[in-house]
């Protein structure tokens, strides 16, 4: 007998109080706040859908190695251990832990990129972006062309456009210190890269003589969608896609805060002996020293065994059809959304939703600000507020309006999802009477964080 039903494949062993609010309560945080998320206090959210990134829930066996931990400065156990768990997936020769994954881009790209140069990647993250563009250079988001189309059903919409790669690298000799791809790709729908797609561009960078980094974040989710989508693979673990995913690269760049299931911590893994030793220098002098990286021992002890948690395929078969279960209710509910959905969030489609506001009154941050004030649900706009604003200071539309509820790891039940469920019900139903908001104060880069809102209606839900 097969049960249709996936459980969670844990049991609860320590909870955490979350509480609930009245919508007057709410709307008051909302004012005090300047209408941004990022600035609400946690405990008014009820479901915290802002992030995947450090807001999972560690295993036993994660709390029990933080125990472990060695806090040497120099040299610690625990350093070989975070190292073995690293090499073992990646196979990468130097391993530099981090703090957190925008850590390890300064370090990689304070290294290796300068003024003028061009990093393509499939979509860059924000974070990755601006330590790009810190650095004078420019950052290329050559998505494949399915990225584009929210709603078209694709398996692998991830991928990266490898004729643009081409072009760039061919039209661009001695301009191109390294490409990406991001795994999966977070800005651009959470959708996964194809181990074909993977393979194909790493042999365009080769032919070029150009570095190929991954962004490997969620390589274990990225994983997960090969085995159940790519020919060939079915049969495979995770963790011989991984080997072989990271097969075809020189380097990485890793948040553990996502696939490695901690609540802190990065690395920078490479096989370049003095781009590594670059690195490491510019490591020792905002980081720390090579063996801990601005990282406790207990970190690396916590990341060393999250990294192997989160290529469970038990964990991996719940993790991603927690997500699609609530793609589903919204399919039936002919609320848009990226499709298929992705395997850390999903991707509500606000231009779609509400077409009747106009891309500069940000219909995705509207949107999450009335998540908030009728359920208590913080999530987080991709969108215009997050990629509009230009280098020279004038400001586009985004690709697409987005506005994403990404879910922690272990963190929430289905009982949670289906109560999210009901909330954007409503929001579908509240639409008409959605209206936009503006920015009334901003600050020089990554806006979103922390700029003030008002609704340009004077209230974000008009008429009765
Ligand atoms: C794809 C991707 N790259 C890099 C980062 C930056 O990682 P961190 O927040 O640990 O600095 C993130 C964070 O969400 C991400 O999603």
């Amino acid at each position: 007998m097969t049960f249709k039903t996936i459980i969670e494949p844990f049991r609860i062993k320590t909870v955490e109080p979350i509480r609930h609010t009245t919508r007057a309560e709410r709307e008051a945080a909302l004012a005090v706040a300047g209408y941004n998320l990022f600035l609400l206090r946690a405990e008014d959210v009820l479901i915290d859908l802002l992030t995947d990134s450090g807001t999972g829930a560690m295993s036993s066996a994660q709390w029990a190695g933080m125990m472990q931990g060695d806090e040497s400065y120099a040299g610690a156990r625990s350093f070989y251990r975070f190292e073995a768990a690293v090499q073992e997936i990646t196979g990468l020769k130097h391993v530099i832990p981090t703090h957190q994954g925008r850590a390890a881009e300064r370090i990689l790209f304070g290294t290796a990129v300068n003024a003028g140069d061009i990093v393509p990647n499939n979509t860059h993250f924000d974070t990755t972006r601006a330590n790009i563009e810190a650095r004078g250079a420019v950052a290329l988001d050559i998505p494949c062309d399915e990225c584009r189309h929210p709603q078209l059903e694709a398996p692998f919409k991830g991928n990266i456009d490898l004729a643009a790669l081409e072009r760039v690298l061919a039209e661009n000799p001695g301009k191109v210190p390294l490409a990406m791809i991001t795994v999966t790709n977070n800005s651009g729908g959470g959708q996964p890269v194809s181990l074909a797609n993977i393979r194909a561009a790493s042999a365009i960078c080769r032919r070029h003589s150009v570095p190929f980094y991954l962004d490997a974040c969620r390589f274990a989710e990225n994983s997960w969608f090969i085995k159940l989508r790519e020919e060939g693979y079915a049969d495979k673990t995770p963790l011989a896609i991984a080997q072989e995913m990271f097969s075809y690269v020189d380097g990485c760049t890793m948040s553990a805060k996502k696939d490695g299931m901690a609540n802190i911590g990065g690395f920078l893994a490479l096989n370049d002996d003095s781009l590594a030793r670059g690195c490491k220098n510019l490591l020792i002098l905002t980081e720390g020293f090579p063996t801990y990286g601005g990282l406790a021992g207990y970190d690396l002890e916590a990341i060393a065994v999250g990294l192997k948690e989160a290529l469970d395929e038990d964990y991996l078969r719940y993790r991603i059809r927690s997500v699609a279960y609530l793609g589903d209710i919204c399919q039936a509910n002919g609320i848009p959304h990226v499709r298929p959905t992705g395997g850390h969030a999903l991707y509500l489609d606000a231009k779609a939703l509400l077409p009747h506001i106009p891309w500069n009154e940000y219909p995705a941050w509207a949107l999450s600000l009335v998540l908030y004030l009728e359920g208590g649900v913080r999530s987080v706009p991709i969108d215009s507020v997050m990629f509009g604003r230009q280098p020279d200071g004038s400001e586009k539309p985004a690709a697409l309006e987005l506005l994403r509820l990404a879910f922690p790891r272990r963190v929430y039940t289905q009982s949670h999802v289906d109560y999210l469920a009901e909330v954007l019900v409503l929001a579908k139903q509240l639409a008409p009477r959605i209206r936009g908001v503006k920015i009334v104060e901003e600050p020089p880069v990554l806006r979103h964080f922390t700029s003030r809102f008002a609704p340009v209606a004077g209230q974000l839900v008009v008429g009765e």
